[in-house]
């Protein structure tokens, strides 16, 4: 099983191929924002990779975070556009505490959406 370190929170076996996003609420208890419900649409769940950061990257998450000028920081990617299929370490950057929000979002599907068309970073 992958390994998921989000730093400041502590290191957890993730099922292979779980959604980052799901991940970060369930094994690691984050409350991690994904306000759109993890449909590429609104970037709440963002996270910065210290290390592990996947090569490829769906076409749907390259398209919102080059309209939402979020190319520049490296390392940030959305965590609803990335599966846990090896180790990797985050920081949780976008969480539900002090973001002024009811909720941290519907739960994501448990498969990526939209069915993702994969290309490089
Ligand atoms: S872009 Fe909205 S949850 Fe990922």
């Amino acid at each position: 099983m992958p390994k998921l370190t989000v730093e400041e929170t502590g290191e957890f076996e993730v099922p292979a191929g779980k959604r980052l996003v799901n991940a970060l609420t369930d094994e690691a208890k984050v409350d991690q924002l994904h306000a759109c419900g993890g449909n590429a649409r609104c970037t709440t769940c963002r996270v910065l990779f210290v290390a592990g950061e996947p090569d490829r990257m769906t076409q749907a998450e390259k398209e919102l975070l080059q309209v939402r000028g979020l190319t520049a920081t490296p390392g940030l990617r959305l965590s609803c556009q990335i599966v846990c299929d090896h180790d990797m370490t985050v920081k949780a950057i976008s969480r539900l505490a002090g973001s002024g929000r009811a909720d941290a979002g519907k739960r994501p599907a448990d498969d990526i959406q939209p069915p993702p068309v994969w290309t490089d970073k």
